[in-house]
């Protein structure tokens, strides 16, 4: 499949089949984070790829709502990334990320980003402090997000191109309107 149709159908997945990942797919997917580009090169991330059920639903308590994709997943790639070595390490982080979930999408495998950075659990913790503790991370570490990957059991539309959002879009200059080509 090209790239594009890819894209258009491309859907976060939340629920996911048993089946569990092959390990040269998974290896796939994380060399798909390695080859990301990051800025000055720095490659300020790191991954923690946990695939044991009860860590998963651990994490899921990293917060208390939307974070339902790891409940079912057999894998979840935990996004770290390191202030230290790059002013732009969270664009770094979420290109990295980015890069995964496409290149799961290109395998036929489903995945969803849960948003660390920011959030807190029930208990009013700071998120990114609770996943750190879990798995060790080093405190200087960022915990941008965790993505979830698996077989998908939801079924889910492709985008229908025309519903695209041109009014985004500006040509030249700023405008508030603007119409695509017919
Ligand atoms: C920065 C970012 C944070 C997100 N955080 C969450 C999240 O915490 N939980 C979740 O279920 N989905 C999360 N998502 C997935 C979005 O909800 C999803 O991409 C959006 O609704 C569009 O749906 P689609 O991916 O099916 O096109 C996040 C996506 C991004 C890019």
């Amino acid at each position: 499949m090209d790239l594009h149709q890819l894209l258009l159908e491309r859907h976060s997945i939340r629920r996911y089949t048993d089946q569990p990942i092959d390990a040269g797919d998974v290896k796939t997917i994380l060399e798909a984070g390695l080859l990301a580009p990051s800025s000055k090169s720095a490659r300020s991330w790191q991954f923690v790829v946990v695939e044991d059920h009860d860590m998963m639903l651990k994490l899921q308590a990293c917060k208390p709502t939307y974070a339902a994709s790891l409940a079912t997943a057999p894998l979840a790639v935990v996004v770290t990334t390191s202030p230290g070595k790059s002013a732009a390490y969270v664009e770094d982080a979420a290109v990295a990320a980015s890069f995964m979930q496409l290149q799961a999408a290109a395998l036929g495998i489903g995945s969803c980003w849960t948003q660390v950075r920011g959030r807190f659990t029930a208990d009013d913790m700071d998120s990114e402090e609770y996943v750190r503790e879990l798995l060790n991370i080093p405190d200087d570490m960022c915990v941008v997000c965790i993505i979830a990957f698996g077989y998908s059991a939801e079924t889910r539309r492709p985008v229908d191109p025309s519903k695209l959002l041109w009014e985004k879009v500006h040509l030249g200059t700023w405008r508030d309107e603007f119409e695509p080509e017919q």
